[in-house]
């Protein structure tokens, strides 16, 4: 009998605990996990990473110009982030003569740190459970349209409502948010500060901070210096001001110190930051959908539209240049759901969701009493299930069209009848600028809209009446080029000279502009076709969650969810594991940390992404690893290896990107700037053999510093520790 007991909790609590290192949990769950985190080596308080009534680590992480994450790493608001992350401020402050993205940039005095317009540093001040608020305020609602339980919109309302005006006037900078967890089932309020007057501090040359560039995008082993440096500006009092020549660089509340004793295979390692989204709750006909429609077409399209993209590249180096970014957008996420199918494909990755979904029907449907009220979370699944089955055929015509066409042929972006004047110009430019070639986007076209006609049921009109009329997909794209204003600057400008009426009747006839208004028209309204199904999904699933908890014994449904990790919605978040490589396949193994010898493997001078700079060649031959080699270890022959890049167990999606990996002491000893590829089908079940975050190296970010960059003041300015042996 006891034995029967114990059995049960044992399930129960093996159900409803999430496994070792998967999670990317809530700061208010530190409490729950902190047993944990000692037995893993912790050797901080609790308070010492999270202080609700105090300042913590916490206070030392950002969330970096919305999509990615920082973390303050000085005394005076110096901000780490990615390369990736702090690009389009880089790239944007450079020019011809000054190019930083190319050439890299150190700032020598505070003088000389530009301003990085449009880019804010968030804080969260504080974070309060609203949840009974909330649902009571929705309960008042009389005629809404049963979504507010996740609408922005409505949950800004309540926020305002809930603080008031004069609150946000006495606290300037102040943002006020509140995001809906387990799908509606619980709720947070985040009081944010909003810095704006963020200046660019430093950074190193692409051949440093991106190489590898697309190869090796999503890959480990890994050798990429993927940071680069901000700085905070405040006014006199240390709140958020628009830039001011006046403004001065912002103390903060708190800043990480720097460990520079390294980590090796087995170190303890903690990530915080600002995952953007993730699906762990997924039904398995869900998984199924991901995997068979919106990824399997993703691939296939992609793949399609990168062989003839990459054939115009190698072909012509201006194409090269002209195509490079867009090329690398698209293979980011070719690369990324073709990783998702792989992990799908493992043997038991379905059987956790369907064990979960099962063990809800179970109890929703047992005959026992109360049994009744429990009809909902039983009606959740048959209702989530029933929406994916309706819409499948429906979806499938939205993907194919959007990455069979409208994602792939840049000309479905031109002016058309279905735009308003005022907004022509915008769409034209938006594709026909230096980096486009018509000669490209034709082939391109060919090439998807015949794959496009054999899969896809429900063509856009234009596209129906083209092929009739031309006979066949290769003279239908000629005569769209051929015939247009809008495939040319020239073509654009005789547009322009028309008058608003003889424009008009352009715009009804230029083949162009009607295929791309077609286009564009049957996407709107298969989207609209697709929301009720969206709804009716998003209802079912604050059920089944509440399900989830109570089937697993929860009291309440609050109760039973927390244990368990909401879905990453970017908000803060902390997850833990351990450095540690991992084997992709039988008789394979990545191992850690790579070094610079593997920067000097990869080395390629004709190929862009794996130019080595001579600065860090030199640096490599001479071992001039830091002064007297402080940013490595010796070796035991009595040389020296220096650190670029290692991996982790700990669980990660994308907007961690730039997040401060710490070790047990709360050192810095990284940046968070990838996953692998094997590791992408975490974001619906973690995969504990094959899922590793990407990082860099904080000894390596150290050396580019001081010995590429010369930047001795801001070597100066962080806090070196070493830690406790
Ligand atoms: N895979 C990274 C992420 O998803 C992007 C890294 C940026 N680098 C690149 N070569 N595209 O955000
Ligand atoms: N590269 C991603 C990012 O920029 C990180 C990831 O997807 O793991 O946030």
């Amino acid at each position: 009998m006891r034995k029967t007991i114990f059995a049960v909790l044992a399930a129960v609590s093996l159900w409803v605990t999430a496994r070792a290192d998967e999670g990317m949990w809530l700061m208010e769950q530190l409490a729950g996990q902190y047993p944990t985190l000692v037995k893993r080596g912790l050797q901080l308080k609790e308070y010492d990473i999270y202080n609700p009534n105090g300042t913590s680590l916490k206070d030392a992480v950002v969330s970096f110009d919305g999509g990615c994450t920082g973390e303050v790493i000085s005394f005076q608001g110096l901000v780490l982030t990615n390369h990736h992350c702090g690009y389009d401020a880089i790239q944007r402050l450079s020019s011809v003569e000054h190019n930083y993205l190319q050439d890299g940039y150190w700032a020598k005095s505070f003088a000389d740190e530009l301003p990085a317009k449009g880019v804010v540093v968030t804080f969260i001040d504080r974070i309060e459970d609203v949840t009974s608020y909330v649902q009571s305020e929705l309960k008042k609602i009389k005629k809404g349209n049963g979504m507010e339980f996740l609408s922005p919109s409505y949950l800004e309302g309540l926020a305002q409502k809930k603080y008031g005006e004069a609150y946000l006037r006495s606290h300037p900078g102040t943002e006020l948010e509140i995001k809906p967890f387990y799908n509606g089932n619980k709720y947070l309020l985040f009081i944010k500060k909003v810095y704006s007057d963020i200046r660019f501090v430093g950074a190193p040359p692409s051949s440093i901070g991106k190489f590898g560039a697309d190869t090796d995008n999503w890959r480990y082993p890994r050798h990429t210096g993927d940071f680069s440096i901000f700085r905070i500006y405040a006014d006199a009092n240390g709140n958020p001001a628009a830039y001011s020549k006046d403004n001065v660089p912002l103390h903060p509340k708190r800043w990480f110190n720097i460990s520079t004793s390294g980590v090796e295979k087995g170190s303890f390692a903690m990530i915080m930051g600002f995952p953007g989204r993730t699906n762990h709750f997924a039904l398995p006909d869900e998984i199924r959908e991901w995997r068979d429609i919106d990824n399997q077409i993703r691939i296939r399209m992609r793949g399609i539209r990168q062989e003839v993209m990459l054939r115009e590249m190698l072909a012509d180096p201006k194409i090269n240049i002209m195509y490079a970014a867009k090329y690398a957008r698209s293979q980011n996420g070719h690369k990324r759901a073709m990783g998702a199918n792989w992990g799908i494909s493992r043997s038991g990755f379905m059987t956790f969701s369907q064990e979960t979904m099962e063990r809800v029907k179970g109890w929703a449907t047992e005959g026992r009493t109360g049994s009744k009220a429990r009809v909902r979370y039983a009606q959740s699944i048959t209702d989530i299930d029933g929406a994916i089955k309706e819409r499948a055929a429906m979806r499938r015509e939205y993907w194919l069209l959007d990455e069979g066409i409208f994602q792939a042929i840049e000309l479905t972006r031109a002016p058309g009848l279905d735009l308003k004047p005022t907004d022509l110009e915008k769409a034209f430019h938006s594709y026909c600028n230096e980096d486009y070639s018509p000669v490209v986007d034709a082939k391109i076209a060919k090439a998807v809209l015949t794959e496009y006609i054999q899969q896809a049921k429900q063509w856009p009109e234009a596209l129906r009446q083209g092929l009739n009329k031309y006979g066949s997909v290769e003279a239908y794209v000629d005569a769209l080029f051929a015939q247009s204003y809008f495939t040319s600057e020239q073509g654009y400008a005789r547009f322009m000279k028309l008058s608003q009426e003889e424009q008009k009747k352009a715009l009804g006839e230029d083949p162009v502009a009607v295929f791309a208004s077609s286009v564009r028209g049957r996407m709107k309204e298969l989207r609209e076709a697709l929301r009720p199904f969206d709804t009716k999904i998003d209802k079912a699933r604050r059920d089944y969650l509440a399900g989830i908890s109570l089937a697993g014994g929860g009291a309440s449904v609050g109760e039973g969810l927390s244990s368990l990790w909401p879905d990453a919605n970017s908000t803060l978040r902390f997850t833990y594991g351990e450095v540690r490589g991992y084997s992709p396949s039988d008789a394979v193994e990545y191992k850690v940390p790579t070094t610079l010898r593997g920067i000097m493997e990869k080395e390629n001078p004709s190929s862009w992404e794996f130019v080595v700079p001579d600065r860090l060649k030199q640096i490599y031959q001479n071992q001039s690893y830091g002064h007297g080699s402080r940013w490595t270890v010796k070796q035991a022959d009595g040389s020296y290896e220096m650190p670029v890049n290692f991996c982790a167990t700990t669980h990660t999606t994308g907007g961690n990107s730039g997040s401060p990996v710490f070790n047990k002491y709360g050192h810095l000893i990284g940046i968070n700037f990838d996953r692998n590829w094997e590791g992408v089908a975490g974001d619906i079940k973690y995969l504990p053999d094959y899922q590793r975050s990407i990082i860099c190296d904080i000894r390596y970010i150290l050396l580019i510093i001081d010995e590429v960059g010369g930047a001795k003041r801001l070597i100066d300015e962080l806090s070196l520790v070493t830690d406790p042996m």
